[in-house]
């Protein structure tokens, strides 16, 4: 009540008690958590962008081939696409072959992901693995993977098919390449595009 202020709290130079104010300080603490909200938005965004970026232009740094012919592959054919006899750089996934000489990034002598160059890459990404195990000598028919891995194949598969160039099938042993014309092979080119 006023009449408890007295003289002595005047005197002091104290205020007498006003309405309920919040404290400057808790505006600022909000004003500033706001603009670090703004700021990681604006860093997470730009980060993703950058990830964006750098996945459809993953080829820069890799050579760019004129186009290959479609054809299908045995699995020492594809061998000579390792990167290091020849700079197209192929890779089969699922039974597909695709040119990945425009990721030779990943794919080249000195990738992370060199190992698959020249090879069935399927076991060793459904088995998210990079050791030479998860590569067969021999044609490699999945048959012991599980429901899990057989889908991170196809979904690898797809993913390959949206940023490569398919060239062909991994023939499986005994199997004959197919003969493509040059109007099946403008079709066929233009249809995985
Ligand atoms: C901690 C482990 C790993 C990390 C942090 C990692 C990180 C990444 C990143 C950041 C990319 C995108 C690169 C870019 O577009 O610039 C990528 C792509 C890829 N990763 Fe990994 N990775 C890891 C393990 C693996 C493993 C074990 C495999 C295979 C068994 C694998 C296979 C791939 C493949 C095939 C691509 C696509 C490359 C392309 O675009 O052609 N990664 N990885």
């Amino acid at each position: 009540m006023s009449e408890s202020w007295g003289e002595e709290e005047k005197q002091a130079g104290s205020t007498p008690p006003g309405p309920e104010e919040e404290p400057p300080v808790v505006g600022w603490l909000f004003a500033g958590e706001l603009l670090l909200n703004a700021a990681l938005l604006v860093v997470l965004v730009y980060g993703a962008f950058r990830l964006y970026v750098r996945w459809r232009g993953a080829g820069t740094g890799g050579a760019t081939l004129p186009r290959m012919k479609r054809r299908d592959f045995g699995l020492q054919q594809l061998r000579e696409f390792d990167g290091t006899q020849n700079p197209r750089i192929l890779m089969a996934v699922n039974g597909k072959v695709f040119d990945v000489t425009r990721g030779s990034k990943f794919y080249g002598p000195d990738g992370v992901y060199g190992i698959f160059a020249g090879r069935d890459a399927s076991r060793g990404l459904a088995t998210f693995c990079l050791d030479k195990d998860a590569l067969r000598d021999e044609y490699d028919d999945l048959s012991d993977l599980n429901a899990v891995q057989m889908e991170s194949v196809r979904e690898w598969e797809m993913q390959f098919k949206e940023k490569y160039e398919y060239v062909g099938r991994l023939l499986k042993p005994g199997e004959e390449p197919s003969e493509y014309t040059d109007e099946e092979d403008v079709r066929d080119h233009s249809k995985q595009d």
